[in-house]
């Protein structure tokens, strides 16, 4: 339906004329006329059609767009019966009846990012149909200067005065009468206060935006008239605290980024309709203290100064409030030292769990019947030193994250005890990975991944692991399996097997390894395989064909690459990286040629050098040709030819000599 009916402004005849003759022309309109004054002429003279050149404005339908056009006002032959008209990013100074073409019938205005500082009292009076009025980005505090009321926003239901430098009370001169008026920004503004009146000319309003400003003080009741507020964004401001919070109807409050250090509901027995509270990025001390009766599905007190989760400083006080709806709790970057099992009694529908960034040592779920439809629990970036889950608890959890703990022991079949585990970080930890067989038998501080049923993705990178011993993972289905930055791991060479038909991804990235044992190629699967980073003098061994895709072999010891290896991999491997390896140059011809001919990426080519005896520098692999090594092919057969001639006369000679000798003898003994 972008369908465009017709342009505003530069067409033949009258309509030029009467553009021109609206105090609103600007230069640029001005010089354009200029430009296509002859063209006019003859376009007049000849009475042709009206020519469409230089449309200024367009016009879809009944929606006419004439932003960032340097207007100082909107054309003067708007269509009858427009709709919408855009004159956003232009030079309007005051907004009269006259910068509007005295059209009335507007539905929406978009002003934003003018220069307005006046606009004409009652202008909107009549508008009857306009529905959303966007002033943002003017310089509406002029306007308020003059203490005047732009009068009834009669119909007006979305108004954004965002970014006007409006401070306290300047906003009463655009509110005073605006009945229905539902959705109001004023971001980006200066106001400090917001008074028990700023509202009383708005009292339809449902969603209220004051993101970004100075806002220190609210006074008692400022939003109580306001029955049908449902939203309030108060985030970015300078509020310290809020002791009786009572807007029953609220369903979002955005107090995040503000100074906060106290968040208290009344002691109303009320339904209190809140579903989303941001709290974070305050300081916090405490807990907030929450509606008794409530619906709240979301709440977020991440980077805020909790160091425990009670909701004031005397814990005799603390009265538990049942959350039975929270689906979401982000408690990260605080300074927590434990969290009670306790504390989550009252959480029956707990789905998203983040605690990371805090001092945890030890976290215990025990009690099945807790957080049983949690799904998500992020405990990473803790002092972790022990963990516990009950047999049978947390049947939902689908993924754990514990990266960046202490973690050294731990049950060793903590897993196995989560049916729907399937995505677990542990990297950054201290741990020991039990072989199969040990299990049972329980050897001291091991934990074991086998026969883990929905596991797919597991994290081990940065964990001393030392020993990665046989049949590790079998029965889990692991798709990705990350064991990097474990230098020195031994890893057995049936470590990996059990993964044949899972796993796609195998990290093993700084590990020290200078030859891998284990055949990699029966992980039919497999298709991303980083080895960067370690000691490897020769690729490992791909008999069969592999269907690896993507190959890192970056940092590594190779000198040259089995050419029946790169045959292998050649017809799955899409991208290869190989920088940083003092490879030969002519050894690798295979190699060369592969870069070279196949459709394999290699995109770190730039890094990758190999050494040539006949240059001190490596050499860039790319600038490697045939002709190169054939010379130096060519010395071989020189020097070879050369040997092969010296040997032959030394024998000759020798052969020579022998004659000699002999016929001497003959003749001595004939003389004899
Ligand atoms: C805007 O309107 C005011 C009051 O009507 C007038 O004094 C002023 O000159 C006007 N400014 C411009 C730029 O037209
Ligand atoms: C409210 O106004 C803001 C800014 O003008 C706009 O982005 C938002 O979509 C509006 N919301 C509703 C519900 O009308
Ligand atoms: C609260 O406001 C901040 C911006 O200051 C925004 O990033 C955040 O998403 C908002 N929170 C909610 C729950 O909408
Ligand atoms: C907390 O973790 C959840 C889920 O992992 C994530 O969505 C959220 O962004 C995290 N919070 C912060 C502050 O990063
Ligand atoms: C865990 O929470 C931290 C913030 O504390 C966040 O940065 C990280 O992305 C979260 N992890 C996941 C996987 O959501
Ligand atoms: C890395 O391997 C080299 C020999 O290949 C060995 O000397 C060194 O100790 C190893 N480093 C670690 C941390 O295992």
């Amino acid at each position: 339906m972008d369908l465009v009916l017709g342009s505003l402004g530069l067409d033949c005849g009258t309509r030029c004329c009467s553009l021109d003759s609206t105090e609103a022309k600007s230069k640029d309109t001005m010089a354009a006329f200029q430009l296509l004054f002859p063209l006019l002429a003859s376009c007049v003279a000849a009475s042709s059609p009206p020519s469409r050149h230089l449309p200024p404005c367009q016009v879809v339908q009944m929606d006419v767009f004439c932003s960032n056009l340097s207007l100082r006002s909107a054309p003067v032959n708007l269509p009858r019966g427009v709709q919408m008209l855009d004159l956003s990013r232009n030079q309007v100074q005051n907004l009269t009846r006259e910068t509007l073409a005295y059209h009335t019938g507007f539905h929406h205005l978009n002003l934003h990012s003018n220069k307005i500082h006046f606009i004409q009292p009652g202008l909107f009076k009549d508008m009857t149909d306009l529905k959303v009025l966007d002033l943002s980005r003017n310089h509406l505090n002029v306007f308020s200067l003059s203490k005047i009321n732009i009068g009834p926003l009669t119909a007006v239901e979305s108004l954004d005065l965002s970014s006007n430098g409006l401070y306290t009370g300047m906003s009463d001169y655009f509110l005073a009468d605006s009945p229905s008026l539902a959705n109001l920004s004023l971001n980006s503004n200066s106001i400090t206060k917001i008074a028990q009146n700023t509202f009383s000319g708005a009292l339809s309003l449902t969603k209220i935006s004051l993101h970004n400003n100075v806002i220190l003080e609210i006074e008692d009741g400022a939003f109580d008239s306001l029955d049908r507020l449902t939203e309030l964004d108060l985030s970015k401001n300078s509020i310290t605290c809020i002791t009786d919070f009572n807007l029953c109807n609220l369903k979002v409050l955005n107090l995040s980024k503000n100074s906060m250090e106290l968040f208290q509901s009344t002691r109303s027995t009320d339904l209190y309709k809140l579903l989303r509270l941001d709290l974070s990025e305050n300081k916090m001390l405490y807990f907030p203290l929450l509606p008794r009766k409530n619906m709240l599905e979301y709440l977020d007190v991440s980077r805020n100064q909790l160091q425990s989760i009670n909701v004031t400083g005397n814990p005799e006080k603390n009265t538990n409030v049942f959350l039975n709806d929270l689906r979401y709790l982000d408690m990260s970057y605080n300074q927590l030292k434990s969290i009670p099992e306790s504390f989550f009694y009252c959480m029956g529908s707990l789905e998203v769990l983040n605690v990371s960034n805090n001092c945890i040592g030890s976290f215990s779920i025990t009690d099945e019947r807790l957080l049983q439809t949690v799904k998500i629990i992020n405990l990473s970036y803790n002092s972790l030193q022990s963990l516990t889950f009950g047999e049978n608890a947390l049947q939902s959890l689908e993924k754990l994250f514990l990266q960046g703990n202490d973690l050294t022991t731990l049950d060793h079949q903590i897993f196995q005890r989560l049916p729907s585990i399937k995505h677990l970080q542990l990297q950054q930890n201290n741990l020991e990975i039990c072989a199969l067989d040990q299990n049972h038998r329980g050897p001291p501080d091991c934990v074991s991944f086998s026969s883990i049923p929905n596991l797919q993705f597991l994290y081990l990178s940065e964990n001393n692991l030392r020993t990665l011993p046989a049949n590790a993972f079998a029965n889990t289905p692991l798709k990705l399996l990350d064991l990097s930055l474990n230098p020195g791991l031994d890893m057995d060479k049936d470590s990996l097997s059990g993964l044949e038909y899972s796993l796609v991804h195998l990290l093993l990235r700084e590990n020290n390894i200078s030859s891998l044992n284990t055949d990699l190629s029966s992980l039919r699967s497999l298709k991303d395989v980083d080895l960067s980073t370690n000691h490897l003098t020769i690729l490992p061994m791909w008999i069969k064909e592999s269907s690896i895709e993507s190959l890192n072999l970056q940092n590594n010891n190779l000198v040259t690459l089995e050419y029946s290896t790169m045959l292998a991999l050649e017809h799955s491997l899409k991208t290869l990286y190989m920088g940083s390896n003092p490879l030969s140059c002519c050894s690798n011809l295979g190699f060369l040629h592969m870069v070279q001919h196949s459709a394999v990426v290699v995109p770190d080519i730039e890094t990758v050098t190999c050494v040539h005896e006949e240059y001190s520098e490596p050499v860039n692999i790319e600038k490697v040709t045939q002709e190169m090594c054939h010379r130096s092919g060519i010395h071989n057969y020189i020097i070879v030819v050369v040997v092969i001639a010296l040997l032959v006369m030394i024998l000759l000679g020798l052969l020579v000599r022998c004659c000699h000798t002999r016929k001497r003898k003959h003749n001595r003994s004939f003389s004899a």
